[in-house]
C-alpha cells in the first residue's frame, strides 16, 4: 500500500466522526484534500458549513458544494480533521509542512476533538525528523534565527514562500525534541514569532494512522 493509499484510508476513517448537520473544522495538505474529496462524495448536503484552515482548502471544499463560513461567524463545531508531518505517543504532533501551521493551530484549538489523520510514516518516537516550521514576522528573521539555534535548531528561511498571511517560515533543522510542550512554550515566547509548528500544549485527540493492515487508532 503506498503512503497515498494510507492517507486515504485514514481520511475515509475520519468520516466516522462526521456527524451530518455539525460545521466542521477542516485542515489542510494532501490528507486533508482526501478528507474533504470523500466529505464531499458521501456528505454532500448535510454539513451546514466548515471552517477552514487554508485558502487552498477554502478553495476544494467550495469547489466540492460546502459553505465555507469565518471563523467569527461560528460558536462552536465538535470536530477538526487535519494531517501531520509527525506525530508521537502523546499525539503532539509536527506540522506547517505545507505552510498552514497558523491557520491550523487557531481553528484546531477552537474545535470539541482535534482527529488527525496520517499514513503510517507520521509515527516517531521523539518529533524533530521533520524541520520544524516556524512562522514569523520578517523583520524579526536574524533575532528569531538567533533563538532558535541557541535551542539546538538550525533554522532555514524557506525560499519563494509566504504563509496565507503573507509571513515566511523557517525550517528549523537538527532538533531532537523530548518535551514539546515546553519547546513550543519556548519558541511562541519569542519576539516576532507568529506560530510554532508544534501542536503539543493541544495535541490531537485521536489519531487515525492508514497502515498496510488497516487503519490504526490512537487516543480517545
Ligand atoms: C499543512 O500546513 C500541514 O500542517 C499539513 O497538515 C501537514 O504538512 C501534513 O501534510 P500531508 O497531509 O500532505 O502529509
Amino acid at each position: 500500500m503506498s503512503s497515498d493509499d494510507q492517507k486515504r484510508a485514514a481520511a475515509e476513517a475520519a468520516l466516522e466522526f462526521v456527524q451530518p448537520g455539525q460545521i466542521l473544522g477542516v485542515g489542510t495538505g494532501s490528507t486533508a484534500n482526501y478528507f474533504i474529496d470523500l466529505l464531499g462524495e458521501r456528505f454532500a448536503g448535510q454539513i451546514p458549513a466548515c471552517v477552514s484552515s487554508s485558502l487552498a482548502s477554502t478553495e476544494r471544499l467550495r469547489e466540492r458544494g460546502f459553505k465555507v463560513v469565518e471563523l467569527a461567524e461560528v460558536d462552536y463545531y465538535s470536530i477538526y480533521v487535519d494531517g501531520a508531518d509527525e506525530f508521537d505517543v502523546a499525539l503532539a504532533m509536527i506540522k506547517g509542512g505545507g505552510g498552514a501551521l497558523t491557520s491550523e493551530k487557531i481553528v484546531s484549538s477552537l474545535a470539541g476533538q482535534f482527529v488527525c489523520i496520517v499514513d503510517a510514516g507520521k509515527r516517531v518516537e521523539v518529533l524533530g525528523a521533520f524541520p520544524l516550521p516556524v512562522e514569523i514576522i520578517a523583520m524579526a528573521e536574524r533575532g528569531v534565527s538567533g533563538v532558535l539555534r541557541d535551542l539546538g535548531g538550525e533554522p532555514v528561511r524557506r525560499e519563494g514562500f509566504v504563509t496565507d498571511h503573507g509571513n515566511p517560515i523557517l525550517d528549523v533543522h537538527g532538533f531532537r525534541i523530548t518535551d514539546p510542550v515546553i519547546l513550543e512554550g519556548e519558541i511562541e515566547a519569542i519576539p516576532g514569532v507568529v506560530t510554532c509548528g508544534l501542536f503539543a500544549r493541544r495535541p490531537a485527540d485521536v489519531v487515525l494512522m492508514g497502515t498496510n493492515h488497516g487503519v490504526q487508532r490512537f487516543g480517545v
